[in-house]
């Protein structure tokens, strides 16, 4: 076997993104014949004791306290930045001002202002980039992809996607802190919006194209929590729920929503997208199948498929088991790396780069900003993404 590049890896946050992450490191070169071999070398965390157990468990030869340290290190080629979102501009630009690959968590960040300079640092720097929207990679989800290019589905009219959840109907749950830092704005820079509806967002640029204009609203169910940080009782920041309806540049209507408070939905991330020809249906708890409607279809045998994706020539599978055997939630993350690696090692970045995770970011905040003009708003910044990777 050839000797790969060995591919020193820097990780900072070592919660649950930061497992799902080393896991693909691990695995993503057993799977796919990668130009590069990755290097569990640093996993960084501000209070360094408490990620020793978890440097041992993945293999990571160093604890670094001090993201600034890890970035600094020349033996460090790739920043992989698994921290809340407040954390992902100073981070990003530094690693990329010091010339490392840099894969972000999604959203981008906490605003299009704050994610506009991440973008033009890594783009300055020429650095491989990406963002973590690794749904994309689902097998059924990159066979929808297919068939749209392929010219199935004729002219685009509607598309629908939900993510719901219900974890915080609680009155109880305080906010803020560690785990709960998605109920504080400060840090999370918005609710269910950029949390959720950032992930159906990103997939819908990448499988319908740009949005132009939203129209959205968004609330607060509970107003007051206790904060974590500080024991006080304060003000909720968060959309606890939030829907918008849209028009994209292809003509096609669309509407979004997501909340936490769909009791008995933990993760329920959902799309529907309806052509001249062909309509098609996908969802998070059935994930490797693909409803298919033609309309080409003889009369008599016209109806809905549900395509089970796990056969060996459709995306990804042929790297996995014998055809008909599933795979999990984390293959997405090994089949973006994988992904991401193969470009890097030709000199590319393939999408989602971060000028799509700019894309998205725009559109969040229209909707935010919609839900407090009560008015359609314009999405700023068109055209800066859609990469079709
Ligand atoms: N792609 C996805 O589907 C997906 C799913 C979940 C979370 N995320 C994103 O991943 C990121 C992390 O989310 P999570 O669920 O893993 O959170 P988490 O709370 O489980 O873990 C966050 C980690 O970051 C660490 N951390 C916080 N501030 C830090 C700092 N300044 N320096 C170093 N480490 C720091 C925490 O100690 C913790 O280990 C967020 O941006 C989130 O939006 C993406």
């Amino acid at each position: 076997m050839p000797q790969k590049k060995r591919l020193n890896v820097g990780l900072i946050g070592y919660g649950f993104m930061g497992k799902v992450h080393s896991n693909a490191y691990l695995q993503a070169p057993r799977f796919f014949d990668l130009p590069y071999q990755p290097v569990l070398k640093a996993v960084c965390a501000r209070t360094p004791e408490k990620a020793k157990d978890f440097a041992a468990n993945w293999g990571y030869e160093a604890v670094e306290s001090d993201w600034r340290a890890l970035v600094r290190r020349a033996d460090i080629d790739l920043i992989d930045i698994a921290s809340p979102n407040d954390t992902h501009a100073e981070i990003a630009i530094a690693a990329a001002q010091a010339g490392k690959m840099v894969c972000c968590e999604k959203p981008l960040a906490r605003s299009a202002a704050e994610a506009l300079p991440m973008v033009e640092a890594v783009e300055k720097a020429g650095v491989a980039n990406m963002v973590w929207y690794n749904y994309r990679r689902v097998p059924a989800v990159a066979l929808l992809k297919k068939l749209l290019d392929e010219g199935r589905f004729g002219r685009i009219f509607h598309y629908r996607s939900q993510f719901l959840q219900d974890w915080t109907i609680s009155q109880d749950l305080p906010q803020g802190g560690q785990a709960l830092w998605r109920l504080d704005a400060a840090v999370a820079g918005s609710g269910v919006t950029g949390d959720l509806l950032a992930h159906n967002i990103d997939m819908a640029l990448y499988l319908n194209g740009p949005i132009t204009e939203v129209t959205a609203m968004t609330e607060t169910f509970i107003k007051e929590r206790k904060h974590n940080l500080t024991g006080k009782v304060a003000p909720v920041t968060i959309d606890d729920a939030s829907a918008f309806l849209c028009r994209f540049g292809n003509g096609s209507l669309a509407m979004f929503e997501a909340t936490r408070y769909a009791r008995g939905h933990k993760a329920l991330f959902t799309l529907e997208i309806n052509g001249e020809r062909s309509s098609a249906t996908w969802d998070l708890h059935d994930m490797h199948r693909l409803g298919y409607f033609d309309h080409r279809d003889p009369g008599e045998v016209r109806g809905w498929r549900s395509i089970h994706v796990s056969d060996g020539d459709q995306p990804y599978m042929g790297h996995w088991w014998v055809p008909g055997l599933q795979i999990g939630y984390e293959a997405t993350f090994i089949h973006q790396l994988a992904d991401f690696l193969i470009a890097a090692g030709e000199g590319k970045s393939i999408g989602p780069t971060f000028r799509d995770g700019l894309a998205t970011d725009y559109v969040t905040d229209a909707v935010l900003k919609s839900a407090r003009s009560r008015q359609w708003e314009k999405v700023q910044g068109q055209g800066v993404g859609h990469s079709q990777g």
